[in-house]
């Protein structure tokens, strides 16, 4: 793992929203404990991707990151020293988002034109020519020639190209981090792929520091020089792409790598034949994975698994990689492990 200062790093961030139960007099308020301290980093010209099912806590992380939400607990620091609080300009400046669903992110009734020449003036970015910041804009995103779309309404372009669009709007004010939260997941597949690429090319071309979200592991495997992989609100493994996906530590890395498209293989797994994801409102105890995971062990149902370096820059928080010895020890309550934190090892990172 890199030495230097990551661009924009989360630490130990937890986030619970309070969410109605029950009807009439019995309701009553329960907190969803949807992240729970978890650390990332994101480094320039270097995609991070955070993996995991739905309701994992993705999207909770990403707008933590993005500070479209305050933290209960941790901290979101920009070149290392911490952002300030709310999202002022000179923070949305650096720190920018994309989101799913590109149709729903442009307004219908305005042209290409006028989604980039907003940013433009409201950061001042357009000293040469407001015109000819939109072409070069255009450019970057492979929208050529330029002159083709400035004029164009988002319902008069494709999936791909909306997003493409999007992606422009948000590089507009020159940011160095690009929050990209499941960004080709509503795009036809066919397409997926350039949607790809072209975050590939800003982060080698610009080295923009790049958090790319998503369910689909393949595609971050594609994409991603770093992943973590979440579960339940929590950060269950952390490597590069490769020991990630070449060597998964994590059991449910490892479903997730099974469950993930395979040409090789005629019937597919599902994932979902091993039980869903647990409700945050009462996360299961000791390890949230215990209930569906194949190698649970009577630990596993008891303490929160710390979180063990299996290679240099791999961590996985799983019980299976702690020595028998010592998991015994810590059933016997000789060591402490209940409630360690299962991002111990990435602070030294
Ligand atoms: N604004 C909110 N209010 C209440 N619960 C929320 C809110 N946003 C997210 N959650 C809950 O937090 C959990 C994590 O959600 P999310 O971060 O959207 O996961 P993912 O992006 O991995 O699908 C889910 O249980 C979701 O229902
Ligand atoms: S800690 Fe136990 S239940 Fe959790 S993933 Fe590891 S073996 Fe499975
Ligand atoms: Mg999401």
């Amino acid at each position: 793992m890199s030495t230097t200062t990551p661009v924009l790093e989360g630490r130990d961030l937890t986030k619970h929203f309070w969410v109605k139960k029950g009807r009439g007099p019995l309701a009553r308020r329960v907190p969803v404990n949807a992240v729970d301290r978890v650390s990332v980093r994101l480094d320039a010209g270097k995609v991070t991707a955070v993996v995991g099912e739905s309701g994992a806590g993705k999207t909770t992380v990403a707008r933590l990151l993005a500070r479209i939400i305050k933290p209960d607990a941790g901290q979101v620091l920009l070149d290392g020293r911490p952002a300030p609080s709310g999202r002022p300009r000179s923070y949305a400046a650096q720190v920018q988002m994309v989101f799913q669903d590109p149709f729903a992110s442009l307004n219908p009734v305005h042209r290409v034109r006028h989604h980039l020449i907003r940013p433009l003036q409201i950061h001042h970015m357009a000293n040469g020519g407001v015109d000819a910041a939109v072409a070069d804009l255009l450019r970057r995103v492979s929208l050529k020639p330029p002159d083709n779309f400035t004029g164009k309404f988002p319902y008069e372009l494709s999936g791909g190209q909306r997003q493409r669009v999007a992606i422009a709007r948000a590089l507009a004010v020159r940011p160095r981090v690009l929050i990209a939260d499941e960004p080709v997941s509503m795009l036809d597949v066919s397409i997926r792929l350039g949607v790809l690429n072209l975050l590939a090319d800003l982060r080698d071309k610009e080295k923009l520091a790049i958090l790319y979200v998503t369910h689909d592991i393949a595609s971050a495997r594609y994409l991603a020089d770093t992943i973590v992989v979440m579960y339940a609100g929590q950060l269950v493994e952390s490597a590069s792409s490769v020991s990630l996906t070449d060597s998964p530590a994590h059991p449910y890395t490892q479903l997730l790598l099974a469950a993930a498209p395979d040409p090789d293989r005629t019937e597919p797994p599902h994932i979902e034949d091993r039980g869903a994801p647990p409700s945050l409102s009462a996360p299961p105890s000791g390890c949230r994975f215990h209930p569906r995971c194949p190698f649970a062990m009577d630990i596993c149902k008891r303490q929160v698994p710390p979180s063990i370096t299996v290679s240099p820059g791999h961590t996985a928080a799983c019980w299976l990689h702690v020595d028998p010895a010592q998991r015994q020890a810590s059933e016997n309550g000789l060591l402490v492990t209940a409630g360690e934190p299962l991002h111990k090892e990435s602070k030294k990172r």
